[in-house]
Order: structure tokens, then C-alpha cells, then sequence
């Protein structure tokens, strides 16, 4: 071996095989459903003092769109109301309180309705999160952490996780119980498919979520080292947010049973998670389920904690183990895990 390939084998070998610690690595990029390295974050930084929220696009108010098995027409603009998201299945989901099907406008700043980003039957998006299957206890914590700044994002850039800060700032106990007592009610089903590759489709990340290319553009490219999460239907996911059109997570090769082994014997670096989320990993008491779930959401939330971004009343618990663990090992949990039945 040359000089030269020895000294890069050995700085890769270092890199990878060094004792991992706070605040070595990135954000893996794809978790956040973006393309270029996060800006440096130092935790406790304040929330960027510049935010501002996005301008409502300007949405069509004629075209009526349909869904297979639904009754009813909405425009676009209907369609992505934030004050009032169109509701395709009412029959789905038990009936929304206020703050889930029209949040608060008059609040300052305004509360937009829940049912707009996490979906009415609160399935969610890779991009926010699957508020299915959560205990109410868990639920309501988390409020007050989100309200308390204990949970930031990691990548300063993510302006839908401030958007969140801001609701939990705005909302008042009662909205927050109202709003816990109904997402807790329903029961999380299947909602992601993950399927292990060598391949991805060609994909643009759009909103923090990577869709997938269509027409002219349309392909594969290799997978690499990465989860791609996509929804099924890129037209289903943008224009209509079909509440019924789940997402596809493609994985490398060998990642559900590297995974599996990790969470079920702690791989010999960490507790078996088992022992808090539940043997079957759907959440025991407080500690919320993880089977069926994100594999995106499911990094991006173990490498918050493990950075400290996200540290609310329980996640102390994660925070401490999480330190021995690396991005990949965050992926190859989060295959596993996304690869359960809810
Ligand atoms: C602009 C989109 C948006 C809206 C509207 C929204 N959320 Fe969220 N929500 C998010 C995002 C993004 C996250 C993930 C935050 C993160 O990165 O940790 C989240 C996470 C959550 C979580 C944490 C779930 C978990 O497993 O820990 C809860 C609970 C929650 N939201 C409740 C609500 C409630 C209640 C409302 C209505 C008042 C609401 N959200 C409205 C974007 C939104
Ligand atoms: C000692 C108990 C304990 C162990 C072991 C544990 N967890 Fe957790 N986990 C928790 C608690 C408690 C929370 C809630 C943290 C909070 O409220 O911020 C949590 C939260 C999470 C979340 C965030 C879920 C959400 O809805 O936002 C993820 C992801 C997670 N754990 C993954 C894991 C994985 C993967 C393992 C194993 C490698 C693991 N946990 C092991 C106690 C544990």
C-alpha cells in the first residue's frame, strides 16, 4: 500500500472507529429531508431570532380534486387551509375537537389547526410526526416540553419544528388536554412500508421530505448509506394530502437485522430499548411507541436527544445511552423499528 492510501485508510478508520462523542458528527442529511449540512448548532442556542413564518402560498380556489372512496370535491386551496385543512374521511377518525380541525387563529401567533400537518386522523408526515398510538400522558409532556423550549431540532433550518415551539407556546392547558384526549384515542396502524435496497428512486427534497421524481426525470440511483423515505404517491402527498396514501422507506441491505439485534440486545453498547418501550416496542406508560413508526422521525428525535436539543422531563433517560451510539446505528434502529407492525 502507498503512503498516501495508507494515511487515508487510517484517517477513515480513526473517523469511524473512534469512541463516538458529543457534537462529532452531522445531522444525517436525509433524516431531515435536505441536501446541505445543517449550520452549526450550540446547544442551548435561543431559536433563530429572524424567524418568520412562511407566507400562505397562493393556492388554486377552482380546480375541485377527488379521492377514490371519498364523497367530497375541494379545491386546492381548500385543501391546505391552515385554519381549516379539507377532512376527506370524517368516517376514519372520531369527531376533531376545535383545536385539532381549526386550531386558533385568533391566537398570537395564530395556532394552526393540528389536522393540517399531522392529517386529521393524525397519521402524520416523515416531516412532523405520527401522533397515533401515543399515550395521553406522553402526549401532554411533550407539549409542555415543546412549550418549556426542551425540544428543538438539531438543524436550525427547520421551520415547521419552530412553527410546533410556537402552537405549544400559544395553546392554553384545555387545548392541550383537548388535543391529547383525541390524537391518544386513536390506535396507530400500518403506515409505512420499508423495503431493503441497494436502490432508491431518484427523489428532490422538498418541504424536508424527499419525493419522488416523475415523467423525464424519473429513476434510480444508488442507495448508499441512508434511509430514502418517499411518499407512495408524490401528487397523493402534495397536492391532495391524502390521509389514506402512506410512504415507502427504502433501506440498505442488511440494516433490519443490524437494527433488530441493536434494539433487542442493546448490541452490547446500550440498554435493550425493550426494556422502556415494551417488548413489542408499541410504548409502555410514558414511554411512547416506536414500532411502525418514521424511520426520518425516528433519527431525527434519537439524535436531538443525544445532542441535547431535545431535553424535556423524560428524555434524560434516552439522552445519557444515546451518547454511545452513532448516526448509523440511529439508522439501522430506525429500519428495524419502521419495519414493525404499529
Ligand atoms: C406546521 C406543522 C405543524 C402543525 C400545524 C402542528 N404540528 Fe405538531 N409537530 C410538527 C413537527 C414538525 C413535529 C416534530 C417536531 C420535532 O422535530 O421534534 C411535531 C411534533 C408534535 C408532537 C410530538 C410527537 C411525539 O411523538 O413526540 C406532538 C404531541 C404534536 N406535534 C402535537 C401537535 C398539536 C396538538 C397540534 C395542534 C395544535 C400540532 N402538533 C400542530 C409540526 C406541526
Ligand atoms: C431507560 C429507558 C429507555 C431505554 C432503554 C430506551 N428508551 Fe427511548 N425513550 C425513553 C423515554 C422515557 C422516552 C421519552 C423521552 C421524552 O419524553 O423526551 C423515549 C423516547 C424515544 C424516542 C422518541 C419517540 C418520539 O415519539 O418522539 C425514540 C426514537 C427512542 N426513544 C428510541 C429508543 C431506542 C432506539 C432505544 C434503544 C437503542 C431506546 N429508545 C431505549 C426511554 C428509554
Amino acid at each position: 500500500m502507498n503512503k498516501k492510501i495508507a494515511a487515508t485508510v487510517f484517517m477513515l478508520l480513526t473517523v469511524w472507529g473512534s469512541a463516538p462523542s458529543l457534537g462529532a458528527e452531522d445531522p444525517p442529511m436525509w433524516a431531515w429531508g435536505v441536501t446541505t449540512p445543517a449550520p452549526p448548532r450550540i446547544y442551548p442556542a435561543p431559536p433563530p431570532a429572524s424567524f418568520v413564518r412562511p407566507p400562505a402560498p397562493n393556492l388554486d380556489t377552482t380546480t375541485r380534486h377527488s379521492l377514490p372512496g371519498s364523497k367530497f370535491q375541494f379545491t386546492e386551496a381548500e385543501i391546505a387551509s391552515r385554519h381549516a385543512p379539507a377532512d376527506w374521511f370524517p368516517g376514519d377518525h372520531p369527531v376533531m375537537p376545535e383545536i385539532v380541525a381549526k386550531g386558533r387563529e385568533s391566537a398570537k401567533p395564530s395556532i394552526w389547526a393540528c389536522g393540517f400537518c399531522h392529517l386529521p386522523n393524525g397519521k402524520g408526515r416523515p416531516e412532523n410526526a405520527n401522533l397515533t398510538g401515543l399515550s395521553f400522558e406522553y402526549f401532554v409532556q411533550q407539549m409542555y416540553d415543546f412549550k418549556n423550549g426542551r425540544r428543538k431540532s438539531s438543524d436550525t433550518r427547520k421551520a415547521n419544528t419552530q412553527l410546533m415551539v410556537e402552537f405549544a407556546e400559544a395553546m392554553t392547558h384545555e387545548e392541550i388536554v383537548s388535543a391529547a384526549g383525541y390524537f391518544a384515542s386513536i390506535p396507530a396502524t400500518p403506515w409505512v412500508k420499508v423495503i431493503e435496497s441497494d436502490t432508491a428512486p431518484k427523489t428532490v427534497a422538498r418541504g424536508g421530505i424527499y419525493l419522488t421524481l416523475v415523467g423525464e426525470q424519473a429513476g434510480t440511483e444508488p442507495l448508499g448509506n441512508r434511509i430514502v423515505e418517499t411518499p407512495i404517491s408524490a401528487e397523493d402527498f402534495e397536492v391532495k394530502r391524502n390521509p389514506r396514501s402512506g410512504f415507502i422507506a427504502y433501506v440498505p441491505r442488511g440494516s433490519i437485522e443490524r437494527g433488530e439485534n441493536l434494539v433487542r440486545t442493546g448490541g452490547g453498547k446500550v440498554t435493550p430499548c425493550t426494556e422502556c418501550h415494551g417488548r413489542d416496542l408499541r410504548g409502555l406508560g410514558q414511554v411512547p411507541p416506536l414500532a411502525g413508526r418514521s424511520p426520518s422521525y425516528l433519527v431525527r428525535q434519537m439524535y436531538d436527544m443525544k445532542h441535547n436539543n431535545r431535553d424535556g422531563f423524560l428524555s434524560m433517560q434516552m439522552s445519557t445511552m444515546l451518547v454511545n451510539l452513532t448516526n448509523d446505528d440511529f439508522m439501522f434502529a430506525a429500519a428495524y423499528l419502521a419495519s414493525l407492525k404499529p
